[in-house]
């Protein structure tokens, strides 16, 4: 099982120190065979959660790359500058930043070519609006948004989908248990039916996990992970849904 935390922006220095030093302490230990701790703080503390996780089993990623490796493009943080501060790691396509940032999946393949380029692994997020959800269209816009994996023409990708209905982030609304089993078994069906991608690829569940229902959602086959948002910031929370 696969416990992802995006962190987004939030927290400052203090509380990623904080933080980091629980979970080395109160949730790693403890953690069940062959799961596996993945932390998404924000850009700017990725070299010191590198530098505090060294040593042990915790992989630290980014939330983001630049679709550009390089240039005049200010404010942006390359997928190599990502990878030189020891992460492995990024999340690309999440709704926020498809949302805020108008990203689409042209913008995405330059991502996905970036970091894998960088060495980087991807989460790559996926989910479907209120609208959709309503119109019943998730299985379009889940096909049209994991056709840049395809598209991307990247054979060796490391990489996990994120399903986040849009509508279930920070909402406190969660999918029917069905509802998630039944996507996840799609995604995986979509991702084996496209050739030239790896045929056992894992998905996580993302939108409003919280310790009322992570141990619900784990308990899914076609569950392999958890991406966390908010109840990521809170250590207790956290380990209530890892453990
Ligand atoms: P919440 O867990 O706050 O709903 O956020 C989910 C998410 O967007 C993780 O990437």
């Amino acid at each position: 099982m696969i416990y992802a935390a995006n962190w987004k922006m939030n927290g400052d220095r203090e509380f990623v120190h904080y933080i980091l030093s629980q979970i080395k302490d109160n949730i790693l230990p403890f953690l069940s065979y062959g799961s596996d701790i993945i932390l998404c703080p924000p850009s700017i503390y990725l070299s010191e959660a590198t530098d505090i996780c060294k040593n042990t089993s915790i992989e630290i990623g980014a939330q983001d790359c630049s679709a550009h490796e390089n240039g005049a493009f200010t404010g942006e943080v390359s997928a190599q500058m990502i990878s030189d501060t020891g992460s492995e790691w990024v999340i690309l396509g999440h709704s926020e930043r498809r949302q805020y940032h108008a990203e689409n999946n042209i913008l995405l393949i330059d991502k996905l070519r970036n970091a894998h380029n960088a060495g980087l692994k991807v989460i790559f997020c996926v989910g479907e609006t209120h609208q959709q959800y309503n119109e019943g269209t998730t299985r379009e816009t889940l096909k049209d948004q994991l056709s840049v994996l395809d598209n991307a023409r990247l054979a060796n990708l490391n990489y996990m989908i994120a399903y986040e209905p849009v509508w279930a982030i920070g909402t406190g609304l969660a999918p029917e248990l069905e509802e998630i089993d039944v996507i996840h078994q799609f995604i995986k069906k979509q991702l084996i039916d496209t050739a030239i991608l790896p045929k056992k690829t894992r998905v996580l569940y993302g939108g409003s996990v919280s310790p009322n229902n992570a141990k619900d959602i784990k308990a899914l086959a076609s569950v392999d992970g958890v991406l966390v948002g908010g109840a990521s910031l809170s250590s207790d929370k956290f380990k209530q849904i890892c453990i």
